[in-house]
């Protein structure tokens, strides 16, 4: 291993073949084969054996996928799944039983509220959510029968963040396993296991990819906690394919590059943004005025790529904004290297009720903006002649 994480996340590969290539070979095979009966035998006959079977159990470009991740992100193992909510829903399934309570941050992604509210009730599992500004409240919460406590730093839309190792620490006095979906970071930006949490995942479909072309989802943390996860995700099917691990370690090799830059224009972006006439505020993680800055400078490396703003005309502004855009796209993806706007209250949030969106902090003119690679002069100037329509 190199001694700088930026040179892992592009020197660490597959073992060369006899062919001799460069770039990392795609092993695109369901399953793999034995030299003899008695390997074969040997293969089933103990599932911690480090051998491949079937690609819904190891295959090695998922293999080396996942290990680049556990090295960026400090952990001993992990596991990959083929979307990001499979990561969650098998968090949540391998450790969760009937009977067994979880504490949620309130502002989560808007399909981890789903299995939170619709789901886990249905199997017995009970659920309590803390507001993400309000981290004192978090310990009266914790029962007998809480398991585990989930957070998202920076969160989905709202860009809230929370104190990882002030969390950590009240989970190490409770035991009670702590989770972090660390998507909107990526660790080349912040590493939550090294802050004391217990496993940390993500969805590789947004900054990890890069270019909006394919789904995963991965989780990292103690071999321990791993080994569960694996079982899980090797019976009931969730696994990665291995064309998409392929191109989520070759895009790993772009990671610290891409968030550096995608970091860069979204500060410049809410620095230009923040008095504008037309916007009630502007949230940004690393603009002194975003309410956890100072924890947001103790934790992560730098702000991100995500930029918000709540547009005085509300909802009827909110559209007028996105079909002013020139050059951004309009798309509910994030983490691109092209520049996209979402309008949550009027798309992604459109089915909560008024009251359910304010408690995650979705305005009805919040506007979400993935600040991707092109020259920051033309992202700019593009918000802003859209901002001159609304
Ligand atoms: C913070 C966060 N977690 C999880 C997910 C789910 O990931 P996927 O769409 O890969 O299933 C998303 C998707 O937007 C997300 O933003």
């Amino acid at each position: 291993m190199a001694q700088h994480q930026e040179t892992n996340a592009i020197r660490i590969q597959t073992d060369r073949t006899a062919q001799m290539e460069h770039s990392t070979p795609l092993f695109l095979t369901s399953s793999f084969t034995y030299n003899s009966a008695e390997d074969m035998a040997a293969a089933f006959s103990d599932d911690t054996l480090d051998v491949n079977i079937y690609s819904r159990f190891s295959n090695p470009t998922v293999d080396e996928f996942i290990h680049k991740i556990c090295v960026l992100e400090g952990a001993e193992d992990g596991i990959a799944t083929g979307t990001g909510m499979a990561a969650v829903f098998a968090t949540f399934m391998t450790f969760l039983g009937q009977g067994d309570h979880i504490i949620s941050a309130a502002a989560v992604f808007g399909s981890t509220h789903t299995i939170l509210t619709k789901y886990l009730p249905k199997w017995g599992i009970s659920f309590d959510y803390f507001d993400m500004n309000q981290p004192d409240s978090i310990e009266a919460l914790i029962t007998p029968h809480t398991k585990m406590l989930y957070v998202e730093t920076p969160s989905n839309p709202g860009l809230d963040i929370i104190d990882i190792a002030f969390v950590a620490a009240i989970c190490r006095k409770h035991n009670v396993l702590f989770v972090v979906d660390n998507c909107f970071a990526t660790p080349a930006v912040q590493q939550p296991l090294a802050l004391g949490a217990d496993l940390v995942l993500h969805s590789a479909t947004k900054f990890i990819d890069g270019q909006g072309r394919v789904l995963g989802g991965v989780v990292a943390g103690k071999k321990e906690l791993i080994h569960p996860m694996y079982l899980f995700v090797r019976n009931t099917g969730p696994s990665m394919s291995p064309f998409n691990a392929w191109v989520l370690t070759k895009s790993l090799e772009t990671l610290f590059i891409r968030m550096d830059r995608h970091a860069d224009s979204a500060m410049k972006l809410a620095k230009a943004l923040e008095h504008h006439p037309a916007l009630h505020n502007v949230k940004y993680p690393f603009l002194p005025a975003h309410p956890q800055y100072e924890v947001a400078k103790r934790q992560m490396k730098n702000g991100g790529g995500i930029v918000t703003f709540d547009l005085k005309g509300g909802i009827e502004s909110g559209r007028k904004f996105l079909n002013g855009l020139k050059m951004l796209s309009m798309t509910n993806n994030l983490g691109d290297s092209r520049t996209i706007a979402s309008h949550p209250a009027s798309t992604t949030h459109s089915k909560l009720s008024a009251e359910e969106r304010t408690a995650v902090g979705i305005t009805p003119g919040l506007i979400r903006v993935s600040v991707g690679l092109e020259h920051f002069d033309d992202i700019l100037a593009d918000i802003l002649q859209a901002l001159a329509q609304c």
